[in-house]
């Protein structure tokens, strides 16, 4: 899946050790489909060479206004009306002041200036020492320039080339492309909470032993993403996964049905959206052994008595929010066998507007799923395809629903 196929970015480097970093980020947007045109600053020149740039790009970098190249002499109207948006990583300390006054005294902030403000948004990665990040006059700048409409994006937080420790990292390349590809994705949930659960719980035997299932948490983690790029805010309650966070997302951890029935219950009031992707525990040991079970030579196993967890999804679709259509439940379903007979029927037992299924030993753990969307009309299909092009589908999907049931 080519994320930026089409896009047309204009990235701009200036005079930062994050430039290294730069590299790698160009290669990613032209991994996903974009074109880019790089625009460096002489500054930016003394970190990485253009030759650099232009191998990674696949194009010639500009760094002049003066670029004889342009046959009406005139870069910084032809490159930056062609854009779908400029990218400034790294973005130092002293072109943001540049930026805050207008400055126009190199190609780069030329073309920030020139640039169609409705049609070529601004999207600035900072980069510098901790002590320019913090000082009053950045922060000055960076409210400013959020005031003008520029993205600014975070910074990441850690070891810095100059030795010290703090705020001012540039985010990593990977970190800018989920940043690029989120600010492109249509916000179909702006202003919308959504709460998802994902992964499976772990049922407590003793200290060291449990219960679990072979639920990855892909495709609950690949919901969040999608919600979080649609302009929602998203609380995920996740189960032991190892899983990095989407970027953006609020993220509580949980072991057992009863922690995540706990977490959810705490986030369900103010969401307008719950996705029931964890493949939460059915049972769980009555009780827990205070200590690791052993083995007494008899050869007899020990005998567990088991006891039926709350169901989370069918709990909160009973509460008064989600019966007045504040909040819309959706549940999924692994299924073996039979898939759109049980979804079905799960669908009216579990009391939700939607509920999703597919087959669940086809997809643990796997990067790609199919899922088939029942509701109170019938079914319809999400056919084969990445998990994460599934959630983008289903976001857009809910999202649908809930603004024509609002
Ligand atoms: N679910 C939940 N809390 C539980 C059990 C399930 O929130 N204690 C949610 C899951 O997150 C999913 C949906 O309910 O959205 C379906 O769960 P599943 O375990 O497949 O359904 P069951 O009701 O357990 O049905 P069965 O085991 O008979 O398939």
């Amino acid at each position: 899946m080519n994320e930026l196929n089409g896009k047309h970015i204009v990235l701009g480097l200036t005079g930062g050790i994050a430039c290294y970093k730069a590299a790698d980020f160009c290669r990613a947007l032209v991994k996903e489909g974009a074109t880019v045109q790089v625009v460096m600053t002489a500054a930016a020149e003394q970190f990485i060479t253009p030759v650099t740039m232009q191998a990674l790009s696949n194009r010639p970098v500009y760094s002049s206004q003066w670029d004889t190249r342009e046959a009406n002499n005139m870069p910084h109207i032809n490159l930056s009306r062609e854009a779908d948006a400029i990218v400034v990583a790294p973005c130092s300390a002293d072109f943001m002041a540049q930026l805050v006054h207008g400055g126009a005294g190199d190609l780069l902030s030329l073309m920030c200036l020139a640039r169609p403000l409705d049609k070529v948004p601004l999207l600035l990665a900072p980069a510098m020492n901790r002590e320019m990040w913090a000082h009053p006059a950045t922060q000055r700048n960076v409210a400013q320039l959020k005031a003008d409409g520029t993205t600014v994006l975070g910074v990441g937080q850690g070891d810095q080339a100059c030795g010290e420790t703090g705020d001012g990292r540039m985010l990593e390349p990977q970190e800018l492309l989920a940043e690029v590809i989120a600010f492109f994705s249509p916000k179909l949930l702006a202003g919308k909470q959504v709460l998802v659960t994902a992964g499976p719980t772990f049922e407590a035997m003793d200290p060291v032993r449990g219960i679990t299932n072979l639920s990855s948490g892909k495709m609950g983690f690949a919901i969040a993403r999608a919600a979080q790029e649609a302009g929602a805010q998203v609380t995920l309650v996740a189960g032991p996964v190892s899983l990095p966070t989407p970027r953006g997302v609020t993220r509580v951890n949980v072991s057992s049905a009863q922690n995540m029935l706990d977490a959810v219950t705490g986030c369900a009031s103010g969401a307008h959206v719950f996705i029931a992707t964890a493949a939460v525990a059915d049972w769980r040991p009555v009780s827990a052994s205070a200590h690791k079970l052993k083995k007494d030579g008899s050869g007899q196993a020990p005998t567990l008595a088991f006891t039926e967890n709350t169901d989370i999804l069918a709990t909160v679709a009973q509460s008064p929010r989600a019966q007045s259509g504040a909040l819309f439940c959706v549940g999924f379903a692994a299924e073996s066998h039979d898939l759109l007979a049980n979804a079905t029927a799960k669908r009216i037992r579990k009391g939700v507007p939607l509920l999703v299924g597919n087959i669940g030993p086809a997809t643990f753990g796997l990067d790609d799923n199919a899922l088939l969307l029942v509701d109170a009309q019938g079914a319809r299909e999400l056919p084969h395809a990445s998990k994460r092009l599934l959630a983008i589908q289903l976001i857009a999907d809910i999202a649908h629903r809930i603004s024509t049931t609002a």
